[in-house]
C-alpha cells in the first residue's frame, strides 16, 4: 500500500485530458528513485473547466514543474511569462518550470527528443529527404527539428491535405530556404515521395493501441535501407515498424523519444542527468505487461 507519510512531496505532474494511462509518472519516478530525489511525479487529469483555475493557482502551489500533453500544449502558453526559443518557433510547449518567484517558463522537449532518437540511432539528417506522416502538433514540432538539423527536404503527408499545406507554409516562413512540400496521405503520392526519400517519420495515431492492425503506409512501399521512425510507443513495435524491420529497414520505436523528452525535462527542472537506461527499462517493462 502507498504510505503517503513516507512519500516525497508531489512536486511534478503531467496535465492533459483525457490523460489515459500516462507513462510519465512511471518514467520520472523511476528516475527520481534512482537519483534519490525525494519528490514525486503525479498524473493530474484536468477537464477543460478545471484547466484555467489550475493554471492560475500553479505559481502558488507546491508544484515545481509540469509536463503537458493533449489538449493543452498551446493553451498553457497564455500563462507563461517566458518561452524558450524552440517554443517561440513551434508555438507549443510540453514542459513548464515554476520559478521560485512563481514565474512560469515554457519549453518544448519533444522536438529535441525526436532529433536525439534519430541521432543516437546513427541517422544523419543533413541533406536527407524526410517524409513526415501527419500534420498535427507532433508533426509540427518534429518538422522544426528536422529543419534545425538541416534535413535537405521535408514532405508532409496528411489525410487532410489543407493541414499539411498550412504546416508547410509555416515552415517555409520560418526557414526561408527550406524545401517543404505537402501531399495527401495516399499510396500514389507516397510512392512518388519515397522514390527519393529514405527516412519516414510517423506522427499519426494509426497503429496505436488498441488499433494495432492499422498502418499509415502501404507496407509494399517500404524498401530495405530505409529508416522508419514511429513516434507511437504503445505498442513498442507497430505494424509499420514490423514491416520496416522485415524489409531490412532501420525501425525506431517511440519509446526512446518518450524517454529522451522526459530526461530533458528533468535537466530543466532539476539540473540532473537522468538515468536514461533505467527509465527505458521501467517503460519497456510496463509496456510489455500491456501486450
Ligand atoms: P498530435 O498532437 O499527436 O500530432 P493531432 O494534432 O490530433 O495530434 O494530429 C493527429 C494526426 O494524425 C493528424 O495528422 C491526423 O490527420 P488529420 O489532420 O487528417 O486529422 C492524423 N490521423 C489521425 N487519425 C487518422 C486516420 N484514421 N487516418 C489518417 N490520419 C489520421
Amino acid at each position: 500500500m502507498d504510505d503517503k507519510s513516507k512519500r516525497g512531496k508531489d512536486r511534478y505532474a503531467v496535465i492533459g485530458w483525457p490523460l489515459g494511462h500516462s507513462m510519465s509518472p512511471l518514467i520520472h519516478n523511476a528516475s527520481f528513485d534512482a537519483l534519490e530525489i525525494n519528490d514525486r511525479f503525479i498524473a493530474l487529469p484536468l477537464s477543460p473547466s478545471e484547466f484555467e483555475p489550475f493554471m492560475e493557482s500553479l505559481p502558488s502551489s507546491n508544484l515545481r514543474g509540469l509536463a503537458i500533453t493533449i489538449p493543452y500544449k498551446t493553451e498553457v502558453l497564455n500563462y507563461c511569462s517566458e518561452r524558450a526559443s524552440e517554443v517561440k518557433a513551434i508555438g507549443a510547449a510540453n514542459t513548464i518550470s515554476v520559478g521560485e518567484d512563481g514565474g512560469l517558463v515554457a519549453y518544448n522537449t519533444d522536438a529535441g527528443a525526436a532529433g536525439r532518437a534519430l541521432k543516437e540511432a546513427g541517422v544523419e539528417l543533413r541533406d536527407e529527404k524526410v517524409v513526415v506522416l501527419g500534420a498535427g502538433g507532433a508533426a509540427r514540432a518534429i518538422c522544426f527539428q528536422l529543419l534545425w538539423q538541416k534535413a535537405g527536404a521535408v514532405t508532409i503527408a496528411n489525410r487532410t491535405l489543407s493541414r499539411a499545406e498550412s504546416l508547410s507554409e509555416g515552415l517555409q516562413q520560418a526557414f526561408s530556404d527550406a524545401d517543404v512540400t505537402a501531399i495527401p496521405l495516399n499510396n500514389d503520392a507516397l510512392a512518388e515521395a519515397l522514390e527519393t526519400a529514405r527516412i519516414i517519420v510517423n506522427t499519426t495515431s494509426l497503429g496505436m493501441y488498441p488499433y494495432v492492425d492499422e498502418c499509415p503506409v502501404d507496407t509494399g512501399l517500404l524498401k530495405s535501407g530505409m529508416v522508419v521512425f514511429d513516434i507511437i510507443y504503445n505498442p513498442v513495435e507497430t505494424k509499420l515498424l514490423r514491416a520496416a524491420r522485415e524489409k531490412g529497414s532501420k525501425a525506431l520505436p517511440g519509446t526512446d523519444m518518450l524517454v529522451y523528452q522526459a530526461a530533458e525535462q528533468e535537466r530543466i527542472w532539476l539540473g540532473v542527468d537522468a538515468p536514461i537506461n533505467m527509465m527505458r527499462k521501467a517503460l519497456l517493462k510496463e509496456l510489455s505487461k500491456a501486450s
